[in-house]
């Protein structure tokens, strides 16, 4: 079923950016929105395929703080798309024993309330299951995710609970959006762009990235595989002279990758 993937040791935490959207519907005459309409199907044979071949947690980019720049319509379509996927889909991922969380900034006045709402109730429903962690990225961008934990920080500093010598690593990670979130061992984009575009930028220090031209609602379960045995081929090394199989602590300056479910 999953060709060449070494069920023993699939990453613990697969990040993804579905990208290409746009550009496939472009180039069968269809409008961008049609585009994301067709990823929805994609998203649902990864997290299938996800779940099978025993990845624990499962990122996907859905909305970026910079893709509020596009034009209204877009933008309307792509809030909308994400309230009515939570009603349509989220009782069949709480079927699976998947857990839902969102990383983002939620609260944000252009943010719908009735997605706000979706999202707390989504989170809420899930919050015991253990099969996997889904996390939509939505309204999500690394740097605002870092200038969020520094601002919670700064205000523990002047409170007087932290010393601003015992600030490290770990207090950065302890502050981000979703803390028990392990960091990403593989971070997959798909359409063939070679860059971050803002995502996990503080969780994907250590990530290995495969990049694929596969447009993203050509993606799926088995394009999924792929990455992973590309990823199963690397060596980790996280700074030291040898492969490391056993990634160590998330957090510190020594401590890259995570080491929690
Ligand atoms: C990714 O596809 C989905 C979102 C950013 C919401 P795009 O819409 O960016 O598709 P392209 O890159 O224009 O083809
Ligand atoms: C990144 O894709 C954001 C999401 C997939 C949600 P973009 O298409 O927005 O990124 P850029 O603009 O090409 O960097
Ligand atoms: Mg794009």
């Amino acid at each position: 079923m999953y060709e060449g993937v070494d069920l023993s040791r699939v990453p613990r935490h697969v990040a993804i950016i579905m990208d290409g959207n746009g550009r496939w519907a472009n180039a069968r005459g269809l409008h961008r929105t049609q585009g994301h309409a067709a990823g929805e199907p994609a998203l649902f044979d990864v997290i299938d395929g996800a779940l099978e071949m025993g990845v624990k947690w499962l990122t996907a980019y859905t909305f970026s703080t910079e893709n509020w720049s596009r034009d209204e319509y877009e933008v309307e379509f792509l809030m909308h798309f994400n309230v009515d996927l939570l009603q349509r889909r989220r009782d069949e991922l709480h079927a699976k024993g998947i857990r839902i969380h969102f990383i983002g900034d939620r609260n944000d006045p252009r943010v719908p309330d009735d997605l706000r709402k979706r999202i707390e109730d989504a989170e809420e429903l899930t919050r015991g299951n253990e099969a996997m962690h889904m996390v939509f990225a939505f309204n999500y961008g690394g740097r605002n995710e870092i200038v969020a934990a520094v601002g919670e920080i700064a205000a523990k500093v002047r409170a007087g609970n932290i010393e601003p010598e015992d600030i490290d690593a770990g207090t950065i990670a302890a502050h981000l959006y979703l803390p028990e979130m392990p960091d990403p061992d593989l971070v997959i984009r798909t359409s063939g762009e070679l860059r971050t575009s803002n995502y996990l930028l503080w969780e994907s220090a250590y990530s290995e990235y495969v990049f694929t031209p596969v447009l993203w609602p050509d993606f799926d379960r088995h394009t999924l595989a792929e990455c992973i045995v590309e990823y199963q081929s690397r060596n980790r090394r996280f700074g030291s002279a040898e492969d490391l199989s056993v990634p160590p602590r998330r957090g510190g300056t020594d401590s890259p990758a995570g080491d929690r479910d």
